[in-house]
């Protein structure tokens, strides 16, 4: 049964614990496994075959689409090498949807082009009933000033208030370069990567599932938003950091009744179908032509800028 597993961090292998999922019964699953990049962990040997680490992928990338159920969605982070292997498992059992180039410095490969972009393969289970809401990241702001950074040909006016729907190009989500905001993991992602994907995939106490859940990045995510979360690592020290920082989690990431996502107390991702009610909340009149929105700043409040 599912609910001995709702809402904790289960340390163990994945495969183990996937394996006694039942079919069809979490919202999405995101998993960003190890990359076979001889990384530091505390405990994982990230040195496995070729062979056998494809073996070991296939198996977990297997369980994840089976236990997701019809309407959801499974998302899978990896180097671009792994990803093309990855996609010819997942297009045997799920619908391939989207290829998300996170746009992110990596480590140099030798005698290659620089690789500046992590992939994310988003897949439906079912193309027909998936589950997806657009989003919405703010405009592109000068640092110092607050304006807007493309000119948009003088056609400011026709620009939605609050920012352009979010392509499958990301650019304006960096890795945390400070120690002061990360914990002792060799590749822990941002949180409000997650929050982007949970808030275009899945709606309030849905369950989301990660089997490398290191130091909770997704499951934080979820808990902000009000989701339901089940994360795995077979590393103790990692999954007990995670239900320490989820002990301590206790911010609901909303304005209003909407939830959002934050970054650095800015908005980072809006849903489209929010915005309505948002801009109520930030008391914007309808005729938004009335203030000029390229000198506004989105954060929990409205800031208008000099
Ligand atoms: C790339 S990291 C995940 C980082 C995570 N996304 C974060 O933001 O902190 C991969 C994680 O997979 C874990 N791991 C390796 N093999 C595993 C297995 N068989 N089952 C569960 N977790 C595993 C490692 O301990 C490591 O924490």
């Amino acid at each position: 049964m599912i609910g001995k597993y709702i809402n904790s961090v289960i340390q163990g292998d994945c495969l183990k614990v996937m394996r006694d999922i039942p079919d069809n019964s979490v919202d999405i699953t995101f998993a960003d496994p190890p990359f076979n990049l001889k990384k530091k962990y505390n405990g994982y040997k990230d040195n496995k075959e070729f062979s056998a680490y494809l073996d070991w992928c296939k198996q977990w990338i297997y369980e994840m689409v089976r236990i997701t159920k019809p309407n959801g969605s499974i998302f899978v982070h990896n180097i671009p090498k792994w990803l093309t292997y990855y996609a010819g498992f997942l297009n045997k059992n799920a619908y391939f949807k989207h290829w998300i180039a996170w746009d992110a410095p990596t480590a140099p490969m030798g005698k290659s082009l620089q690789p500046s972009h992590y992939g994310i393969l988003y897949y439906a289970k079912d193309l027909k009933q998936n589950k997806f809401y657009e989003i919405r990241y703010p405009h592109k702001r000068c640092r110092k000033c607050g304006y807007l950074l493309k000119d948009y040909g003088g056609k400011k006016a026709g620009l939605h208030p609050f920012g352009p729907l979010v392509s499958d190009v990301w650019t304006d989500i960096h890795r945390i370069k400070h120690n002061k905001y990360r914990n002792e993991h060799p590749c822990q992602l941002p949180i409000h990567l997650l929050e982007r994907i949970v808030l275009m995939s899945t709606n309030e106490n849905d369950i989301v599932l990660d089997p490398f859940v290191g130091t909770g990045t997704t499951v934080i995510a979820a808990k902000r938003l009000g989701r339901r979360f089940i994360g795995i690592d077979i590393d103790e020290k990692y999954a007990n950091i995670t239900k320490d920082k989820l002990s301590r989690e206790s911010s609901n990431s909303k304005i209003g009744d909407v939830w959002v996502s934050f970054y650095l107390d800015e908005i980072a991702t809006i849903r489209d179908i929010d915005w309505v009610k948002l801009a109520q909340y930030f008391l914007i009149p309808e005729n938004i032509k009335d203030i000029d929105f390229t000198k506004i700043k989105f954060g929990r409040q409205i800031t208008l800028l000099k």
